[in-house]
């Protein structure tokens, strides 16, 4: 353990970041999209040298190995028996929330989901002419939760697809085996499709939790469940797109590659070469990557919950802090803290105006630093209040 050194300051800028970019000529720190300040796995790094070196860089297919390596370490963290062909692999998973939309039910149907949420699940819907339909999660004394019988209350006889995030971003919830199975069933009776994004299912920070993919809940919950994964938040490539849906119903998996036709293109391959190398040599330096981040966890979550103002829940896994900011501002309390350098995300992006969202991905000198930044901007507004 101990191995990695995530303290190494490293300068993103002028590397096409977006994160980095976006605040380039200004004292504002970038904690805002969801990628992490951390050079990936060395093994990562090695593959991709050596590939660069072959030099010739034509159009690429799934390498079997990596078929194999995924399918190995879905039975070893999951127990879950994937055949190959029940793979279909992505250059995000944002296509994958879109072509899920495309390929369940028909135009003008429901989608449901779950709020806040990460902004591409507000879009896809109706990038697919299909009815957004949002339910809020509940906050909870200890955690958010999900409120079944609103749930329940929000399905109509269009409602056809579920798109659910687990574990959930932005409120970082781990979902229980009984909450997925409440979910599930509930799904069964008004027959809906489940799409279950799993990007976050490495990143547990909580050590007694355990991930639980949707599908593997029951029978019933694989055949009507699209599930996306990807190696790009857990070993910090998400530059390389490269991802993947399991989806063992054949019907369901044909729909999907006909809504895929001619639209999406094929990952890349460096996007391959990473994806196994993470998968086969990335685990060691993922368990160090938690270590950290958990510190970066305690440090935010008491940080927080110091300042007058600010409350948030604990963050059961992602390295994103969910933070009620609604007596800074009900609307954009984002904006606010600009004027003090901080780039975060304004929750009405996600659906729920008044938060914002914290990525704590990053060395814990600028998280410091920010968080000293945070309590300036509390102070000023609690002196103007
Ligand atoms: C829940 C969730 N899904 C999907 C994505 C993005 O996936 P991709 O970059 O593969 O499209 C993110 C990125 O933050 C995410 O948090």
């Amino acid at each position: 353990m101990k191995d990695f050194n995530f303290d190494l300051p490293v300068d993103r800028y002028h590397t096409a970041s977006l994160k980095w970019e976006r605040y380039k000529d200004k004292d504002i720190i970038p904690l805002w999209v969801a990628d992490m300040d951390f050079r990936s796995p060395p093994a990562v790094i090695q593959a991709l040298g050596r590939r660069l070196e072959h030099g010739v860089f034509g159009y690429g297919s799934a390498p079997k190995t990596l078929i194999k390596v995924v399918c190995e370490m879905l039975v070893r963290r999951y127990r879950w028996q994937v055949e190959p062909e029940h793979l279909v692999w992505l250059p995000g998973l944002v296509s994958g929330l879109n072509v899920a939309c495309r390929s369940v039910g028909k135009e003008c149907d429901e989608v449901m989901t779950l709020v806040p949420i990460y902004p591409p699940f507000l879009t896809a819907p109706r990038n697919s002419k299909r009815e957004l339909v949002t339910v809020p999660l509940k906050a909870g004394k200890e955690r958010w939760e999900i409120d079944f019988t609103l749930l329940e209350h929000s399905i109509t006889g269009k409602t056809r697809l579920l798109l659910f995030c687990n574990p959930q971003n932005p409120v970082g919830r781990v979902f229980s085996r009984k909450e997925l199975d409440v979910l599930v069933a509930l799904c069964c009776k008004h027959n809906i499709i489940i799409c279950s994004d799993e990007i976050h299912c490495d990143l547990l920070l909580d050590s007694g939790k355990e991930h639980i993919p949707t599908a593997t809940v029951s029978k019933e919950a694989a055949a009507r469940t699209i599930t996306l994964m990807a190696p790009s938040k857990s070993f910090n490539i998400p530059g390389l797109g490269c991802s993947f849906a399991v989806i063992s119903n054949s019907s369901l998996r044909n729909k999907f590659l006909q809504s895929m036709a001619g639209i999406v293109p094929e990952v890349n391959i460096l996007g391959f070469t990473g994806a196994e190398a993470a998968y086969s040599d990335g685990w060691d330096w993922l368990a160090d990557l938690l270590e950290y981040l958990r510190g970066n966890s305690r440090l935010v979550e008491k940080e927080i919950g110091s300042m007058k103002g600010l409350s948030m829940h604990h963050v059961e896994a992602t390295y994103l802090a969910w933070i009620d900011a609604r007596t800074i501002d009900e609307i954009s309390p984002g904006r606010f803290l600009e004027n003090f350098g901080l780039g975060l995300s304004e929750g009405s992006e996600f659906g729920l105006p008044g938060f914002v969202r914290l990525n704590f991905g990053c060395r814990r000198s600028l998280l410091q630093e920010a968080l000293k930044r945070i309590k300036k901007a509390v102070a000023v507004k609690n002196v103007s209040a």
